[in-house]
């Protein structure tokens, strides 16, 4: 079956916005991705799934890396720019950025750009790349980090923008305990 773009089970889905920087034969480029995961711990690996035939896929391919940028609740504008009809193929959307007064800096371990006040920078160098369905997957592992933003990130749910709100507390220990009784009630030690 298909879950389609637009379509009420694909709106469900809640993530992060990662805008995506590449340099390559399609010239510096950013695009908004919500299928940025973070995959791996040790070593750090981020996918990103990516549409072929993109700037940003072409990018990748030539030069096997790209950056993790996570948005913060005040880069709407700037995902809507990254991600919207503008193509990086036609366009310069960092420069588009620059003149909106976004900023950029110089990747450390990566050729591409990198979005400055971004929660969460990560520099990738690709690993695996991986076609999925109608996207491509790429698996970069981390080979660069910058200190985190005490910001917000930017969520995207329902095709819309949201901040985070108020803070679901885990079970407490009392609810734990009981749950732990009912756990060991099911252990399957037996089997
Ligand atoms: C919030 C948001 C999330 C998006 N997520 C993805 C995604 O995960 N994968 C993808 O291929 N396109 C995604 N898009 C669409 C791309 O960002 C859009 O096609 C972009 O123009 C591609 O850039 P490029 O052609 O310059 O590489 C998203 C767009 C928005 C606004």
């Amino acid at each position: 079956m298909d879950i389609l773009w637009g379509s009420e089970h694909k709106k469900k889905f809640a993530t992060n916005v990662g805008l995506i920087t590449t340099t390559g034969p399609r010239g510096d480029n950013i695009m908004a991705a919500e299928w940025t995961h973070h995959v791996s711990f040790s070593p750090g690996l981020i996918a990103v799934c990516i549409g072929p035939g993109k700037a940003t896929a072409i990018n990748i391919d030539a030069t096997q890396e790209f950056g993790v940028n996570l948005a913060a609740s005040d880069q709407n504008v700037l995902s809507s720019v990254a991600g919207g009809e503008t193509k990086g193929k036609a366009v310069n959307k960092i420069g588009v950025l620059k003149d909106l007064g976004f900023k950029f800096f110089q990747g450390k371990k990566i050729r591409a750009k990198m979005v400055e006040d971004a929660i969460m920078q990560a520099e990738c160098k690709l690993v695996n790349k991986i076609v999925l369905g109608d996207h491509i997957m790429y698996v970069g592992e981390v080979v660069e980090l910058y200190p985190v933003s005490s910001k917000d990130p930017l969520i995207y749910t329902e095709n819309k923008y949201f901040k985070l709100g108020e803070n679901i507390k885990k079970p407490a220990p009392e609810e734990l305990a009981k749950i732990e009784s009912i756990i060991a009630k099911h252990s399957k030690d037996h089997i």
